[in-house]
């Protein structure tokens, strides 16, 4: 079965399960300082792995209650969940490679996602972040910050699956599309502190891109 079947049919739940006690901390969450320290006042973001909606929820508050948001998620419980928590922010059932949104938003979110995304599915899910990004707007993608690129097998299912680490950022600014205009590192095993010297286990980063079409490429 492909990872993301695993996903929408149980790993989804059972992620969200194992994981339901963790609440949002908006006091530590990066790609929310990357927006303040911008001063960046997004009016529609899709978050992709939204889990149950928490971080879309928080950004109604600072942002205001017209913000437009829109979560993808597959576990379906996390959606029936933030739905019914947080009936405004507007959750659906889906996944990266396939979204199941026609719109475009100016704030695109994926914040430790990409590392679960099979690797004949990479391009595909670029592809669609890219698809729902306005030309101009911003791409927040945090996750993992390794060394170099990693595998490393996921145990909580027994089918043959692996995350993998590596910097997500860079293939987006490869294409000339996106430029870097922050980057973040940051340690995930204390309240993702901003500090400079960080086992790499533990060390997350979360970079703000823009987007442009044309304005990145030089006319020669
Ligand atoms: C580590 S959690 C991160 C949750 C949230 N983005 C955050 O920053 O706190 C990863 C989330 O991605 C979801 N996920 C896993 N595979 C996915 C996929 N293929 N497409 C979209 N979301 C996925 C999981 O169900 C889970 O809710």
């Amino acid at each position: 079965m492909k990872y993301e079947d695993i996903f929408l049919k149980t790993e989804g739940d059972n992620y969200y399960k194992r994981n339901k006690g963790t609440s949002f901390a908006i006091d530590h969450d990066v790609p929310l300082k990357l927006l303040d320290i911008y001063g960046i006042k997004p009016r529609h973001v899709a978050e992709i792995g939204a889990a149950n909606g928490a971080r879309l929820h928080e950004m109604k508050k600072i942002y205001g209650d017209d913000l437009y948001t829109v979560g993808v998620e597959p576990g379906q419980k996390a959606v029936d969940d933030g739905n019914a928590m947080y009936p405004n922010i507007n959750l659906k059932n889906g996944v990266v490679s396939h979204l199941p949104i026609e719109e475009k938003f100016d704030l695109v979110i994926v914040n430790f996602v990409m590392h679960w995304i099979e690797r004949d599915e990479l391009f595909k899910s670029l592809s669609e972040l890219n698809r729902i990004l306005d030309d101009g707007g911003y791409l927040i993608i945090g996750d993992f910050y390794p060394d170099y690129p990693q595998k490393r097998r996921y145990h909580h299912v027994e089918e043959d699956v692996f995350t993998w680490k590596m910097m997500y950022n860079q293939l987006m600014t490869s294409t000339a599309l996106y430029r870097e205009v922050a980057f973040l590192s940051y340690d995930r095993d204390d309240k993702c502190k901003l500090v400079p010297d960080v086992d790499p286990i533990n060390r997350g980063f979360a970079s703000l891109l823009r987007k442009s079409s044309s304005d990145f490429y030089h006319e020669k």
